[in-house]
């Protein structure tokens, strides 16, 4: 069945930050939808029929649904966890959480929650950690399946350097993500990303186990964490003395490639980065989290100027929002730190067509061309009081897009598309 969403509609085609020509923008837009995808975009006038069903947005705006590229399943209750830094962090709060994921029952509970938390945000593909325990996986991977959300998760390998509840061996971490991969990867709208958690919770044989799936399963994303903390970065270097720095690590067993995530990607050395430049291995700016674990201020520009494609990311639960609205907020303020802007267009561009890109996936989301798949978020810039009181004064899309950035969380998303289908509301 075909049906018509009308509203405000915005997509980029190129990014802001490098070219004048980069978005559409219909001010009494429609897009039309068939079988959860997109058939056309174009002027309402255009695409309206007498026999169409049509829900009207106006007059907000219709964006590609936000896309997460790096967040933690099993922290949802995690979040604003006080007074530590990463290391402490993880050791106080965050393993032992991540312990009570070897139970179906809660992990499946916790599935429903935190889906139904990305789409209440906007947010329509996330690129997830898991717990160490396979029935983590199965849970997230199940409940998206229902919903026809395109996930990217995978179970985390760590061998050593945490409690045992949330410890695998190299074997057991290797035979788990390889089950996993061939029972996930491509059903649906599900993908696999060989999830090695960080050097210093993976053994060297551990390290190559993941190198070795890598080998045999080139089409999977691998996520892991980079330079986020300066005592992780020491501890690391101690446990892999032969490294030349802590990107070499993941070299050596080779997981470099544009299909690597490399997580907050803060603290680097010059070798690192042409490094990180030469294979396409992306960095995954986490705003919330680096300002909440006092972890440090990423260089978006010096990462841009070298060539690296980096995305941007909630990582909750050390990250505090689930929002890419105030994910953007607190981006905007690191680079305001760093002497760097973050102008509205391209804030947008990123959480959507950016994302789709760092992940090699730009022509199924982030886009809204026709073939794409129909996730879509719908944006309220008067959301709040202060927001419409704020919204008087607009005089551009840009600065009604700068309002939403910067004053916007779930409460400015009216409506989010999976597929087609509408999220929010759905009891
Ligand atoms: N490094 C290794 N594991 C984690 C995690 O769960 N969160 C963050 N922020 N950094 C990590
Ligand atoms: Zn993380």
């Amino acid at each position: 069945m075909q049906q018509l969403i009308r509203g405000r509609v915005l997509d980029f085609h190129a990014d802001p930050a490098e070219t004048g020509d980069n978005h559409r923008f219909l001010e009494d837009g429609a897009i039309l939808i068939e079988d959860g995808r997109i058939l056309a975009v174009d002027d309402h006038a255009r695409l309206a029929r007498p026999d169409l069903p049509e829900i009207d947005h106006r007059p907000h705006l219709i964006l590609p649904g936000f896309i997460d590229t790096h967040i933690h399943f099993p922290q949802a209750q995690v979040v604003a966890s006080w007074g530590a830094q990463l290391l402490d962090w993880l050791n106080t709060y965050t393993f032992p959480e991540e312990g009570r994921f070897n139970q179906q029952g809660h992990a499946s509970a916790m599935a429903d929650a935190f889906l139904n938390l990305l789409t209440d945000h906007g947010t329509t593909t996330a690129v997830a950690f898991c717990s160490v325990h396979p029935e983590s996986v199965e849970a997230l991977f199940s409940a998206a399946h229902a919903r026809n959300m395109a996930m990217i998760a995978g179970k985390v390998m760590m061998d050593r350097n945490a409690p045992p509840q949330v410890l695998d061996t190299p074997q057991q971490g290797y035979d788990g993500s390889k089950a996993l991969i061939a029972r996930w990867h491509g059903k649906g709208r599900q993908r696999y990303a060989i999830t090695p958690r960080f050097a210093i919770t993976s053994s060297p044989e551990q390290m190559a186990a993941t190198g070795q799936l890598a080998r045999e399963h080139p089409d999977c994303h691998i996520q892991t964490h980079l330079s986020e903390n300066l005592d992780e970065i020491a501890f690391t270097l101690s446990l892999y003395p032969q490294a030349r720095d802590y990107l070499d690590i993941y070299e050596t067993h080779g997981l470099l490639s544009e299909k690597l995530l490399l997580g907050h990607a803060i603290h680097l050395r010059d070798r690192e980065i042409a490094r990180m430049a030469e294979t396409g291995s992306r960095a995954v700016f986490c705003p919330t989290s680096n300002l909440f674990l006092g972890s440090g201020l990423f260089d978006e520009a010096g990462l841009r100027a070298a060539g690296i494609t980096c995305g941007i990311a909630t990582d909750i639960g050390g990250g505090t929002s689930y929002s890419m609205l105030q994910t953007l907020n607190e981006g905007y303020k690191i680079l305001q730190l760093r002497g760097q802007k973050l102008d509205p267009l391209a804030a947008f561009h990123w959480v959507t067509r950016g994302n789709a890109m760092a992940l090699g996936m730009a022509d199924r989301i982030g886009t809204l061309q026709p073939g794409s798949d129909a996730d879509l978020v719908v944006l309220d810039v008067r959301a709040t009081p202060a927001m419409a009181l704020r919204a008087e004064r607009i005089r551009s899309l840009a600065e009604e897009l700068f309002i939403l950035q910067i004053m916007g969380d779930d409460r400015a998303v009216a409506q989010t598309y999976v597929a087609g289908a509408p999220m929010k509301g759905r009891g």
